[in-house]
């Protein structure tokens, strides 16, 4: 891999349509890096992007870091110096539907965030002033090729993630089938707050239905609507926001980053069924 810090214009290969993906962290986008061809490394405003082709498709893989404000600079980067015409977000998150169990992937219907509030002027909870609803809509086609790539991971795959710490729960004591991971749509959630509270959680839930909290996808999704740029959030769940939350994430973000960032490869393999220009 070519390393090369740039401040200026030559940062953009001009080959459309690309795909950006961004990761708030190193985990987040490891398995993206390995199957990186021709890449070329960036730096612009302190983060990473990471320029080159994943299964023939061009692509930037951006490290974000943690939180809305890189989320959204992070994107405004892909768009203006990258030329990217579409966005996926991958991660992990913490469950707040309880039908959830750790690894299980969450692909985004929309986002909201969670910790904007302007109802003392007429505005719904998680509604931005000059926004038409709390709700970023995700690409339709988007979701339903994460839906199609996950379905491609199978077994092997799954079970590649055991180890002597730790196995999928077998489905009843009666068979040896294990529960692997499933995958559902649903709302993202997001803020600046890594949720560690059954209270935030519960308040999280009545007042927005998210299937997940996480920190970065809603100002993804802003960022990529101000840009019109079609965009997914992909999460996989590390913990359940709940007390203590910190621990099961420690122990699942790995896992959970691998996970998500697996079916964004599988997304990229299929890209032809998907990955069209707006324009086109
Ligand atoms: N990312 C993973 N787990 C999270 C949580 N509980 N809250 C916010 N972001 C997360």
């Amino acid at each position: 891999m070519k390393e090369q810090a740039v401040n200026g214009q030559n940062a953009v290969k001009g080959i459309s349509p690309k795909v950006g993906v961004i990761g708030a962290e190193q985990a987040e986008i490891d398995l993206l890096l390995e199957k990186l061809s021709s890449c070329e490394s960036f730096e612009y405003a302190g983060m990473r992007f990471y320029d080159g082709y994943i299964y023939g498709v061009p692509v930037t893989v951006s490290l974000c870091g943690v939180g809305k404000v890189n989320a959204a600079m992070c994107v405004q980067i892909l768009a203006v110096r990258f030329g990217v015409s579409r966005i996926i977000n991958t991660g992990t998150a913490g469950g707040t539907d309880d039908r959830l169990s750790v690894l299980d992937m969450v692909v985004s219907s929309d986002a909201v965030f969670h910790d904007v509030d302007v109802r003392t002027f007429g505005y719904a909870p998680g509604q931005l002033p000059g926004t038409d609803s709390p709700f970023f809509a995700a690409d339709p086609v988007m979701l339903k090729a994460a839906e199609k790539a996950f379905s491609g991971l199978g077994g092997d795959f799954f079970a590649s993630m055991e180890d002597g710490s730790f196995s999928f729960p077998v489905k009843n004591p009666a068979s040896s089938e294990k529960r692997f991971p499933a995958i559902v749509r649903g709302r993202i959630a997001s803020g600046d707050v890594f949720v560690a509270d059954k209270e935030l959680r519960r308040k999280i839930i009545s007042t927005f239905s998210p299937a997940c909290v996480e920190m970065e996808g809603a100002a993804v999704a802003q960022a990529c609507t101000a840009n019109g740029l079609p965009f997914l959030i992909l999460r996989s769940v590390s913990d359940m926001a709940d007390d203590g939350a910190g621990m099961p994430h420690r122990e699942f973000a790995r896992r959970a980053s691998m996970m998500s960032a697996a079916v964004v490869c599988g997304m990229l393999e299929s890209a032809g069924d998907w990955n069209i220009s707006p324009d086109n």
